[in-house]
């Protein structure tokens, strides 16, 4: 070795005889030493194709179903859960769709099944549909009640807090507690009925509560209510920025 770089005196030719040594080795790596599967991006998709292809397909899809349960299928298709794919309670059918007397899919009879979508949770878009599964007609099963493939409600409720109930309950236990709903939101019959497109009333305007918390308000609860000064209190802000209306507690 040492031989080999006294044939080369200058430091820069040394640099340059080492740089390409090394690109040599790079390159009998690459070449030689990696195997072709390893480099090659298309043999890779193409296995990848292969592997994915060789699993089983346990999901028949949205549109198989109806071939042999129209009536189910056209039961569905005006009803709230028309968005629902079938599979989605009953679980992979494949199987089912190409031997249908002898492979039968699951049919979710439990009560802990629906909650999975309807129980009470917070995080759920507002307006969603949920009951608290304790409290809701516990014991029946919830399809003794509810068509699971047109779930409307059997009847239609008379109290807002069947379907409200997070504020009812809420409002139960505030100040605001012998508070109507009615007596801040103007509710069609409909909204029982159809509640998202025919939807109540919400306060608008500061002035309404100052209809009871007004320094000089006159409206029928308005004694009991303790009063501020509209002017000043709260600045131009509506109320209920500060006070949520359900509840509106003040920590004292
Ligand atoms: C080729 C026709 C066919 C197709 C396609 C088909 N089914 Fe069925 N399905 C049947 C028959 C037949 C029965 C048995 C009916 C009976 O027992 O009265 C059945 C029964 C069922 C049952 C009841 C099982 C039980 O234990 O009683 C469910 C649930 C079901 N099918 C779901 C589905 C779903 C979901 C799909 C779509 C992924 C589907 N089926 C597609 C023919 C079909
Ligand atoms: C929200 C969940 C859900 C969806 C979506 C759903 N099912 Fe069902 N299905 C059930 C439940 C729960 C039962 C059992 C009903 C009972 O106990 O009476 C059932 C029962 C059935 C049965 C047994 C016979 C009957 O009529 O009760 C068949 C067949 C069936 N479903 C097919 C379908 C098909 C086809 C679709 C799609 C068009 C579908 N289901 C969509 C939950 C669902
Ligand atoms: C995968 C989620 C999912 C499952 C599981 C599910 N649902 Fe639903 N349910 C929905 C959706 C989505 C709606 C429609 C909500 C809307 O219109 O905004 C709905 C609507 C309803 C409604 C209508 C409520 C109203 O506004 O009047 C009832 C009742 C209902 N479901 C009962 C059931 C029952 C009973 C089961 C079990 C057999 C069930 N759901 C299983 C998603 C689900
Ligand atoms: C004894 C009958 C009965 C049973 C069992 C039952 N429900 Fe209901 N459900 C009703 C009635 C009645 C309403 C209408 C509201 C009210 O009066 O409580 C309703 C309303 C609903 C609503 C609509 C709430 C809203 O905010 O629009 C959902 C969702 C619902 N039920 C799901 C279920 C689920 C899930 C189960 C099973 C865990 C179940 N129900 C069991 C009778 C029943
Ligand atoms: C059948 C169930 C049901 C009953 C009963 C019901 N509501 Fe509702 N209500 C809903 C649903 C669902 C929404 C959500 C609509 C949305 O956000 O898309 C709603 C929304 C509202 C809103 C908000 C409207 C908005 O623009 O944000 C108010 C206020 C309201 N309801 C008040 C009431 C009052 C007061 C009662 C009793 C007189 C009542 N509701 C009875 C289901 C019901
Ligand atoms: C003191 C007046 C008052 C009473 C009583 C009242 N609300 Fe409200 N409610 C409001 C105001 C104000 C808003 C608007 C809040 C906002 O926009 O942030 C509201 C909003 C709502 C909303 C929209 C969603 C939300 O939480 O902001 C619903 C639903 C609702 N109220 C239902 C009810 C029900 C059901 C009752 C009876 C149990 C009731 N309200 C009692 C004043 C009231
Ligand atoms: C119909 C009359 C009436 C209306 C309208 C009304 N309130 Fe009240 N409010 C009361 C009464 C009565 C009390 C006191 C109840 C008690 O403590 O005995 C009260 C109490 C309060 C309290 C005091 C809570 C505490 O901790 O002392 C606040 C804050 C409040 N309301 C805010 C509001 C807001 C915000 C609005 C408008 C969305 C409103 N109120 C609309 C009657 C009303
Ligand atoms: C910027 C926030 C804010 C706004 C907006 C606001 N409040 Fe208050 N409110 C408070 C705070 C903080 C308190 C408790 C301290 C105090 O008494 O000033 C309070 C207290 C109250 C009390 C209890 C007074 C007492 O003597 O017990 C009432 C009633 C009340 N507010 C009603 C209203 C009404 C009605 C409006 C709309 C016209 C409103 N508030 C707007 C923040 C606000």
């Amino acid at each position: 070795m040492g031989k080999l770089f006294e044939k080369f005196p200058d430091p820069l030719a040394r640099l340059i005889v080492v740089v390409a040594a090394l690109f040599a080795l790079g390159a009998f790596a690459y070449f030689v030493l990696i195997p072709k599967p390893v480099k090659d991006v298309e043999m890779q998709w193409a296995d990848a194709i292969k592997r994915e292809k060789a699993r089983p397909v346990k999901y028949a899809g949205f549109h198989v179903c109806e071939e042999c349960h129209g009536e189910i299928q056209k039961k569905k298709q005006t009803g709230y859960h028309k968005d629902l794919s079938c599979e989605t309670c009953h679980g992979p059918a494949k199987a089912h769709t190409e031997n249908p007397d002898k492979v039968k899919p699951a049919i979710p009879t439990a009560r802990t099944f629906c909650p999975q979508c309807h129980a009470f949770n917070p995080s759920r878009p507002r307006g969603f549909p949920q009951i608290n599964p304790v409290a809701h007609n516990p014991l029946k099963p919830c399809s003794s009640c509810h068509n699971p493939h047109d779930p409307k409600p059997p009847t239609t409720p008379k109290e807002c807090s069947a379907c409200h109930g997070e504020i009812a309950r809420m409002k139960a236990v505030s100040h605001h507690v012998q508070l109507e709903c009615t007596v801040c939101h103007v509710a069609p019959q409909q909204h029982k009925v159809s509640p998202r497109s025919v939807k109540p009333s919400k306060p608008q305007v500061r002035e309404f509560c100052g209809k009871c918390h007004g320094k000089d308000a006159k409206e029928k609860l308005a004694a009991n209510a303790p009063k501020i000064d509209m002017g000043e209190h709260g600045e131009k802000y509506v109320c209920w920025q500060c006070h949520y209306p359900h509840s509106p507690e003040v920590e004292q």
